[in-house]
């Protein structure tokens, strides 16, 4: 520690051990110490000095790694700078951080951040594969993990997890989240939080094994019209509260140390400038007492939007709207100083945005010890770890959904004596990582192709082709494909899209399957197909995708089709012990899968309607020319063993608005295989003083079972799980009767009812309207 420094913290009755100490016993966002050692620091601080520690900067990548920015170093030095992004590595974080803490005058540690969204340098499934596990547990081990990972190369802080909800999956970044479902993105919110920040509400940190997430991107960027990412939100107030704002609050409730804002506006409110979200709903409703960032150039664009007319009057909007740190822009930087002299920006703003950043530093006990995340042997320790990697398979396997298995087609017998493996993807090292790999290194994947072979080893003939491109029409490489197929004993087709074609700006106009995939799937069935006068000869499809797919044909052709979404560093590996039956697989769908691109947007938990479908009622909500139905709902997975469910019952028929209920049912193994069922809880309020959903998810749980094996799996649902907002936006349970489903997706369940009585009960009286 710094002698200043040491000095300072000594005059607010802080040594050593009382920090850390502090930092074990509270939590450290609402820690009086950390206040008490950031009014002290604030206190000797210049206006350049304070603005700087709103200031974060962009790394740039050089041969030997990510370095700062030309000029970066300089301004550690004059401390203008608080934060840098993408720049990590032991050796060259303990640097940067030397420069600050011995060459700049108030020798303030820097933070280091990354978008570590599923892993560093071993990567685990994308987000929305491991919503598709449906174990928040393993969601948490896999942010727990990759928090020991990168933070053994200096990285303190994660921009991650991302929660919005996405109905429509022409927009991209649907991988990077956990789907449709703001019940499931709730838990899954609240268990990234967790396992990133090594436990809840952030008592965790100020371990070096742990860092600061940021939830994002606040909010409802994923409402995004068309599906183009940055385009304009639109939707009513009920929606914003009932269907987008859950996952947030969940990863407040769980401790999350920063939020950052959206690109887009709602009702022609830019999130920049959107004073209602951050004070309102966040600081005042939630009681949220961490640090807001802006997206990278957020603060900015509020001129795009047409609500500033220079960047100087973009800055004045962002502060006071709530914004502490400006990502990548240099807004701040380049005019919060004068703005504050100039009186249009009161100092007791900036000030308080410095206290947030410095209480997160004094959390990391990077006051203590700044050099604590710069350590070479963790680093060493940690890289691709072993155990790391075993859990990457883990939760690459319980990603895995099973879509379609007619006649038991999976799984295939090891002792195959020839496999062809046809597809553009299926030794793509770089696909398997998917989007946002942080250090992921293709190296390093394995791939389909890569995980048959070694599954299958060398007796196996193994006929690898190409057959098409992945985007672009080109049938020459049809016929190759066609021979290997009627030539092997099996074929393996491994389809769908590359990594960039999901991601962060990566939308899509249509979600079938791009190129001329769909037809080279066709024509190697048809091929497999008659090379066997009609003995049926094993024809898989495996996906890769970062978004549902419209695949209505390969639903109708293809005797088998595996979901794999981009599972990570052992995508390969997990695909061949789901083809060769050694891991039977459990996950879910996520979010529903349309029949066409036309359907979107489409999602379980829509309201009934006036006229909700009907086949033979002409006036009902359908189209002329496409069913209403989904190709596959939400929840939706299969396995190669099967379940029964039985005995569903409540723990009353009759409670008291207000009241809460259990919720029981017997699942069976009825099959002869162990496996993982996911047994889900559906509510409808049925009459309600506003249309509810027909469904809403309320509980779940994956459970493994032995053949023939039975196990009671019970909810406790609390009264919010019955609860609405009604015509004044109040959060109440009305009396009435409620139908409680529990079954194994959403569309494929049994169903009871409750009775619930009473007069309404008020659960919160009151919602931040927006303004
Ligand atoms: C993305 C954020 C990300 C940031 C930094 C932005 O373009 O929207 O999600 O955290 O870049 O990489």
């Amino acid at each position: 520690m710094t002698r200043t420094l040491y000095r300072i913290l000594c005059l607010v009755g802080v040594t050593s051990s009382a920090l850390h100490a502090q930092q074990t016993r509270e939590a450290p966002l609402s820690s009086r110490r950390a206040s008490q050692v950031a009014d002290s620091i604030l206190r000797l601080m210049t206006l350049e000095e304070k603005v700087g520690q709103l200031n974060q900067l962009p790394g740039q990548g050089t041969p030997t790694g990510p370095h700062a920015p030309q000029g970066g170093e300089a301004l550690v030095r004059t401390g203008g700078v608080g934060s840098f992004l993408g720049i990590f590595g032991a050796d060259y974080t303990r640097e940067l951080q030397q420069i600050a803490v011995q060459q700049s005058r108030l020798k303030i540690p820097l933070l280091f951040g990354l978008d570590v969204i599923h892993g560093f340098r071993t990567i685990y499934p994308i987000p929305l594969a491991e919503a598709a596990s449906f174990d928040s547990t393993r969601a948490e081990f896999s942010a727990r993990q990759a928090a020991i990972e990168a933070t053994a190369h200096g990285i303190t802080w994660t921009f991650a997890p991302m929660v919005d909800i996405a109905r429509d999956p022409r927009w991209g970044r649907i991988m990077e989240g956990a789907g449709e479902d703001p019940y499931l993105g709730s838990v899954m919110a609240a268990a990234r939080v967790r396992g990133f920040q090594g436990g809840d509400k952030g008592v965790g940190l100020g371990a070096t094994d742990a860092m600061l997430a940021t939830v994002k991107h606040f909010a409802a960027y994923g409402g995004a019209e068309g599906g183009r990412d940055y385009n304009t939100v639109e939707l009513t107030e009920r929606t914003l509260w009932e269907t987008f704002l859950p996952p947030y609050e969940a990863a407040v409730e769980a401790g999350v140390a920063t939020v950052m804002a959206s690109f887009n506006e709602i009702g022609g409110t830019p999130a920049h400038e959107n004073d209602w979200l951050f004070s309102d709903v966040l600081r005042q409703r939630w009681r949220f007492k961490g640090l807001v960032i802006s997206d990278w150039g957020g603060i900015g664009e509020l001129i795009n939007h047409g609500v500033a007319a220079n960047r100087g009057e973009a800055g004045i909007l962002g502060i006071k709207a709530g914004i502490d740190i400006d990502m990548s822009d240099n807004v701040f930087a380049d005019s919060l100083a004068a703005a504050v002299r100039s009186g249009r920006v009161p100092l007791a703003l900036v000030d308080s945005a410095v206290k947030r950043v410095l209480r997160l530093k004094f959390a990391l006990g990077l006051f203590q010890d700044p050099y604590r995340f710069s350590d070479v042997a963790r680093e060493r320790r940690y890289t691709l770890a072993p155990e790391h990697v075993n859990a990457a398979l883990t939760a690459a396997r319980e990603g895995i959904v099973l879509l379609k298995n007619a006649d038991k087609t999976l799984p295939l017998r090891k002792d195959l004596p020839s496999v062809a493996v046809i597809g553009p993807l299926a030794d793509d090292a770089q696909s398997v990582l998917g989007n946002w790999a942080a250090e992921g290194r293709p190296g390093e994947a394995v791939t389909v192709l890569a995980g048959l072979r070694s599954a299958l080893g060398a007796s196996a003939r193994i006929s690898a082709v190409r057959g098409a491109p992945v985007d672009t029409v080109d049938t020459t490489g049809f016929a190759q494909a066609r021979t290997a197929a009627a030539a092997a004993a099996a074929v393996v087709l491994v389809l769908g899209e590359r990594q960039d074609m999901s991601g962060e700006g990566w939308n899509r106009a249509s979600i079938e399957l791009p190129g001329s995939q769909r037809d080279l799937a066709l024509a190697v069935i048809r091929a497999a197909r008659s090379s066997t006068g009609g003995a049926s000869k094993p024809i898989v499809v495996v996906l890769l995708n970062g978004r549902p797919l419209a695949i209505p044909e390969l639903a109708a052709e293809a005797p088998a089709i595996v979901e794999t979404w981009f599972l990570g560093s052992q995508h390969g590996k997990a695909v061949a012990d789901v083809l060769f039956g050694d891991y039977n697989p459990g996950g879910r769908l996520p979010v529903t899968f349309p029949r066409a691109t036309g359907q979107i947007p489409l999602y379980y938990n829509h309201r009934n309607t006036g006229r909700p479908a009907e086949a033979n009622n002409h006036y009902t909500s359908k189209y002329l020319d496409l069913p209403w139905t989904p190709l596959y709902p939400f929840g939706y997975g299969l396995s190669y063993t099967t379940f029964a469910y039985s005995n569903l019952r409540l723990s009353s028929a009759r409670i008291a608005a207000g009241d809460g209920l259990t919720v029981s049912v017997d699942v069976r193994n009825s099959g002869d295989r162990a496996g993982d069922e996911v047994v889900q809880l559906y509510i409808r309020d049925s009459v309600a003083t506003v249309a509810e959903p027909v469904k809403s998810l309320r509980g779940v749980r994956r459970i493994s079972l032995r053949p023939g094996e039975t196990q009671t799996v019970t909810f406790r649902l609390g009264a919010d799980a019955f609860s609405l907002y009604d015509r004044q936006m109040r959060r109440v349970v009305e009396p009435g009767i409620f139908t409680i489903f529990v079954g194994t997706n959403s569309d494929d369940v049994t169903s009871t009812r409750v009775d619930v009585t009473g007069s309404t009960k008020v659960l919160a009286p009151t919602t931040p309207r927006f303004r």
